[in-house]
């Protein structure tokens, strides 16, 4: 749909605005498809998220095994105020992909945005979480825009006049290989003036044994995460996928700084979609993820060739995690 037929709602917390740029839907089927004609078959990380695996990765987050989420939580809320002076008094804070806004509350009360921008591509989610959010922080003035962020490439109309500081929690970035992170940066950068900022977490390179724990869980809920995908994609597009006759194995790639996660057919098997037979030999993977880890230098470079500079970062007392704050070279 156009533009022009974005619709621009005050919803009743007064302090919400809502706009619904209508992202389109792409074809998945296609999509999808693709990925399982390959030679090393593969679905896109974007589909673990349908309401039960939404549910899963908020129980992953919840692992004793894995890390990121609670030390992420942790450095943000432990150096809100420092994060609050690279940003400056006043900001408009853009957060792309915002999911339930559940990160940023950490560091509202210490930043005092002059207006808070919640991006998601799930409009009833979105709708839901931001007159949450709302109705939590009456002083905070929020606009929330229903979007493809990719695809977006410059900023919604009607935000408030003030320097943008774009907050890119989650290790989200680690889904992307090294050349499509540089690119996303870059287009980070076009939607920034000169004085804008990115915020952004990032989960950091260390020992293979707990790296590999922390995608191995005990309970095998990254187990079911993994496999739900299976269940996810039947019902988008219709395949028959029978997730009992698929593994989950995770492993870390030291060379390549990975997790790669895949799913591993347990025998001879063949799967349709309409007319289109998938065959998988026993022993054959999906990969259904890759998560980067960076070092210290090894994000320098990245932010670097994407032209920013790293101004500040903070981190927790065993290195586990990063959040840095980018600006522009000048
Ligand atoms: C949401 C992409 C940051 O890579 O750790 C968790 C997803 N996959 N367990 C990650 C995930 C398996 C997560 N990210």
């Amino acid at each position: 749909m156009p533009e022009s037929a974005s619709t621009l709602d005050v919803l009743p917390p007064h302090n919400l605005v809502f706009s619904d740029l209508h992202p389109a839907c792409h074809d998945k089927r296609s999509d999808i498809l693709s990925g399982l004609q390959n030679k090393q078959k593969s679905i896109d990380p974007k589909y673990f998220y349908d309401i039960r695996g939404s549910v899963l990765f908020e129980q992953i987050t919840r692992l004793p095994e894995y890390y990121p989420t609670r030390t992420e939580r942790k450095i943000l809320t432990t150096n809100a105020k420092a994060m609050a002076e690279c940003c400056g008094q006043d900001c408009v804070l853009i957060e792309p992909g915002s999911g339930s806004s559940e990160k940023v509350r950490l560091l509202l009360d210490a930043l005092k945005p002059a207006a808070y921008v919640p991006m998601d591509i799930s409009v009833d989610f979105l709708k839901q979480s931001a007159i949450q959010l709302a109705e939590e922080y009456p002083w905070l003035r929020i606009h929330a825009v229903c979007t493809d962020f990719a695809k977006q490439e410059k900023e919604p109309e009607g935000l408030p006049e003030g320097k943008r500081v774009i907050f890119y929690p989650g290790s989200t970035l680690g889904n992307m290989k090294p050349e499509q992170a540089i690119e996303f940066l870059k287009n980070l950068g076009h939607w920034l003036d000169r004085d804008g900022g990115v915020l952004i977490g990032i989960d950091m390179h260390k020992s293979t044994r707990v790296l590999e724990e922390a995608y191995n869980d005990e309970q095998g809920i990254t187990a079911l995460f993994n496999l739900n995908i299976l269940s996810n994609i039947n019902g988008l597009i219709g395949t028959d996928f029978d997730a009992g006759r698929f593994n989950h194995r995770a492993f870390y790639d030291k060379e390549k700084c990975r997790i790669e996660m895949h799913l591993v057919s347990k025998l001879d098997q063949v799967v349709s979609l309409d007319d289109t037979r998938i065959s998988f030999a026993r022993g054959e993977t999906i990969h259904t993820e890759n998560s980067y880890k960076y070092t210290a230098e090894s994000f320098q470079d990245i932010a670097q060739s994407a032209g920013f500079d790293i101004r500040a970062g903070w981190s927790d007392e065993r290195q586990l995690f990063g959040v840095y704050y980018l600006e522009l070279q000048n």
